[in-house]
C-alpha cells in the first residue's frame, strides 16, 4: 500500500527511532506532523529530510493532555485528515525498585502510558468516521520477558499494560476499518539507551533505529485486509540469560 499523501502524527520525533521513523516515511511521499517538546530539533530534522514541505513540526509535551488536544487540532486544521498516528514518545528510568526516584515513576507513567491512550482516545472517533486510519504504539520487548526485568519493573509493567491495551483495542476498533500495531523493539541504539552501549561491552548487540522503522514500515505498507497486530524485533545476540543490563546502572544523562 502506498504512503503517499498519507498524514501521519509521530510523537518522539525527535529521538532515535522517532527519526528514522520520519526519515524512512519522507521518503515514501507522506505528510508528517512530527511532535516532541524540542521544537528546534524537529525543525533542524525537517530541514534535513527529503519532502520537507510536506513536513509540519508541532511542540507537544505529550504528558499534557491539552497538548495532545492541541496536537490533534493543529494537524486537523492543517491536512484535514489523519491516517495514521506512531506514538513514540518515550523516556526510561533503570533503578532498583527501592531507589527509584519518585518523579520518575510519574514521568514514565504520563509519558509511555497515559499519552499513548489518550492520542488514541483523541483520535480514534475522526478514524472511525472515516472508516480507516492505523495506531502504531512503541512498545517493547521487554514485554516478552518474564518475570519483568529487574531494574525496569514500572517501565516494563506499563509497556505490558500497553500491549494489553493496543490489542483489545484493534478487536475493538477492527470493524471500522481501524488497524492498531504494536512494535516491540529489542534493545536499539539511541538516547534512551544511553551508554548501555558502552557497558555491554558488545556495541553489535544493539540494533539500529532503522531497524524498527522498517517494521513500522512494513506495518503501514500491508493491504487494507491485513493488519500487523504485534510486531517483535529482538536482538538476536542478546542473551536474556545474561542481562545486559547491570543491576546498578545510574539513569542515562540527556
Ligand atoms: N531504544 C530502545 O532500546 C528501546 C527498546 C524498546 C522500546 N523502546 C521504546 O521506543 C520508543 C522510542 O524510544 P527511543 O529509544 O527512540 O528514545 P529516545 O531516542 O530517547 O527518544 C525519545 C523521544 O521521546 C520524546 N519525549 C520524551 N518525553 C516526552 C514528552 N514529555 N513529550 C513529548 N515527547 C517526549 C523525546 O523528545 P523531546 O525530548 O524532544 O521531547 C524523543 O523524541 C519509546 O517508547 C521506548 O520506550 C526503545
Amino acid at each position: 500500500m502506498s504512503l503517499k499523501g498519507k498524514v501521519c502524527i509521530i510523537t518522539g520525533a525527535s529521538g532515535g527511532i522517532g527519526k528514522a521513523v520520519v526519515e524512512k516515511l519522507a521518503g515514501e511521499g507522506a505528510t508528517l506532523v512530527l511532535a516532541a517538546r524540542r521544537l528546534e530539533v524537529l525543525e533542524d530534522l525537517k530541514a534535513k529530510v527529503k519532502g520537507k514541505e510536506n513536513i509540519l513540526c508541532v511542540q507537544c509535551d505529550v504528558t499534557k493532555q491539552k497538548d495532545l488536544e492541541s496536537l490533534i487540532n493543529t494537524t486537523l486544521l492543517e491536512y484535514k485528515k489523519i491516517d495514521v498516528v506512531i506514538n513514540g514518545a518515550g523516556v526510561s528510568s533503570q533503578h532498583p525498585f527501592w531507589e527509584q526516584p519518585l518523579e520518575d515513576i510519574e514521568k514514565v507513567m504520563y509519558t509511555n502510558y497515559f499519552s499513548y491512550v489518550m492520542l488514541a482516545r483523541l483520535v480514534v472517533n475522526h478514524m472511525k468516521d472515516r472508516k480507516c486510519g492505523h495506531i502504531i504504539n512503541i512498545t517493547s520487548g521487554s514485554v516478552m520477558v518474564e518475570p519483568p526485568p529487574r531494574n525496569f519493573l514500572v517501565y516494563t509493567s506499563l509497556k505490558v499494560g500497553l500491549r494489553a491495551f493496543a490489542k483489545g483495542l484493534f478487536w475493538e476498533m477492527r470493524d471500522f476499518g481501524i488497524k492498531v500495531t504494536s512494535i516491540f523493539p529489542g534493545v536499539t541504539d539511541t538516547p534512551l539507551t544511553g551508554k548501555l552501549k558502552d557497558v555491554s561491552g558488545e556495541a553489535g548487540r544493539l540494533m539500529e533505529p532503522e531497524t524498527i522503522a522498517d517494521a513500522i514500515l512494513f506495518a503501514l505498507k500491508q493491504p487494507a485486509n491485513a493488519c500487523p497486530l504485534e510486531l517483535a524485533v529482538i536482538n538476536q545476540t542478546t542473551p536474556w540469560t545474561k542481562p545486559v543490563i547491570p543491576f546498578k546502572q545510574k539513569h542515562p544523562e540527556k
